[in-house]
């Protein structure tokens, strides 16, 4: 038998890229088939005569682009099945199916978008775009962010609105500003797994509060306040990642009641509200509530610019915040959101979401109905609770195996209790619902079959 062996004479750039590329080019070609066994480390190594790190990190690559997976004590096969044609739509890992990125592209008015952000910055003043702005945001930019809170329902005058490089830095402005290293901060006991790592990055220690189906639980709110000693409450009412709910409105002013109560802040993360815009955000149940919303998930994620409401006598700590860490948002990105909030772009934009996200919702109702998956009906991602007897890594590991990823429960569990067994499985990820029907119906055989061991990755 001939050993595969890659020609790699007219590779620039590092040999283990190389080794990688070549294999996606042979997959590609048919020369390397699905199931296909490549040759062991120290095979192509002495072939190649590369060191043996290089082949292994080569095969690391390919095996993290999805062309390859690595079996221990067998060897190292060509992937076939669901995800190889199937893209992330991301140019990062072109042969999985990666739903654990929580966005939904605009991909029906990609062309228009870009066609129009050229448009508009092409007539602006290009001396004001290229200099510093206020560290706030400007006017403008502010006005849209109030008129976009205003039509979730929320009172802002600009005066208390900031514009931030996107909501992870609006929760990073008013976190560092509301509480200091070794400081408690409340959360539902799941939360959004960037709160998580900003906490971590601050030393600020998050304590989980006990939640239901309806979200956040009164009593473990009032409890902890009795207790003392918390900074502030983050939460996430609506569609809450990654459990998917949407708190009731009577709880929404239980809640905001409380806070009032023992004058605890509460940042309000807001950012999945467009998807229903009927519910009322938490901050219309109190004028203390710092509310945040961003527009990667209702625009797109690289325009980077968040809003942040706050109460007037906090703006300038907040504004100081946001000048120590990015001086300002991207003044480009902010003057091309504050054009699509007042030329209706963005209500075009965020109403082909729901739409989108709704017609998502049917693919993962016909292909996982039958599996339990608690959540909002337009949440834009699953949790998906599994059934008896898999475990959540094994559940992972498995999907992984067949080309799918989803995030473990781990990745939002707050404290050290044990996490619940389910995943999270996001419907926007990826550019088409076919190959989201794909990904969901490979989920859907694996929890079919019964249980298999884990099989460790290399
Ligand atoms: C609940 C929540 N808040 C904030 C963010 C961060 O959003 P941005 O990309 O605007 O910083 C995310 C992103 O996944 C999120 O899910």
């Amino acid at each position: 038998m001939t050993i595969w062996q890659p020609d790699l004479s007219r590779a620039s750039g590092p040999i283990y890229v190389a080794i990688a590329d070549a294999i996606a080019r042979e997959v590609d070609a048919g020369i390397l088939s699905p199931g296909a066994k490549l040759p062991t480390h120290r095979e192509l190594a002495e072939g190649l005569e590369v060191a043996l790190t290089t082949v292994t990190r080569g095969y690391a690559e390919a095996e993290r682009r999805g062309l390859v997976s690595g079996e221990v004590g067998r060897g190292t096969f060509v992937r076939g099945g669901a995800g190889r044609e199937a893209t992330t739509e991301r140019g990062t890992a072109p042969a999985l199916i990666d739903l654990t990125v929580n966005a939904l592209l605009p991909y029906a008015h990609a062309a228009q978008l870009t066609a129009s952000m050229a448009r508009l910055l092409s007539r602006e003043d290009p001396i004001r775009m290229l200099d510093y702005q206020p560290f706030q945001g400007d006017e403008r930019q502010r006005t849209a962010g109030a008129l976009w809170m205003e039509r979730a329902g929320v009172a802002a005058s600009p005066s208390r609105v900031l514009v931030t490089s996107g909501a992870q830095h609006a929760m990073a402005v008013a976190l560092s500003t509301l509480a200091n290293p070794g400081d408690v901060v409340l959360t539902e006991r799941l939360t959004y797994s960037g709160m998580k790592s900003l906490a971590n990055h601050l030393h600020v220690r998050l304590v989980g509060l006990a939640m239901d189906e309806h979200g956040l639980l009164p009593d473990a709110l009032e409890t902890a306040c009795r207790q003392g000693g918390a900074k502030a409450l983050y939460t996430m009412p609506t569609l809450h990642n990654p459990a998917g709910i949407v708190m009731p409105e009577e709880r929404r002013a239980e809640i905001a009641a409380i806070a009032d109560r023992f004058a605890l802040p509460v940042l309000e993360d807001d950012s999945y509200g467009f998807l229903v815009p009927d519910v009322k955000p938490l901050a219309t149940f109190s004028p203390n509530v710092y509310y945040l919303c961003g527009t990667s998930k209702s625009l797109a994620a690289s325009l980077r610019i968040g809003f942040l409401l706050c109460p007037p006598d906090m703006v300038d700590r907040l504004t100081a915040a946001i000048s120590s860490t990015t001086f300002m948002a991207s003044p480009p990105m902010g003057a091309v959101v504050a054009e699509w909030i007042f030329d209706g772009t963005a209500d075009r934009i965020m109403a082909w979401k729901r739409k989108e996200v709704a017609a998502r919702r049917e693919v993962a109702a016909a292909v996982l109905g039958r599996f339990d998956n608690t959540g909002h009906p337009m949440a834009q991602h699953l949790w998906l609770e599994l059934p008896d007897p898999w475990r959540t890594d094994q559940f992972v590991s498995q999907a992984r195996m067949r080309g799918v990823l989803v995030s473990p429960a781990e990745d939002f569990v707050v404290d050290r209790s044990p996490p619940p067994y389910a995943v999270r499985v996001t419907l926007g990820s990826v550019r088409t619902r076919d190959a989201l029907k794909r990904g969901l119906t490979t989920l859907a055989e694996i929890l079919d079959a019964p249980a298999e061991p884990c099989r460790a990755m290399a």
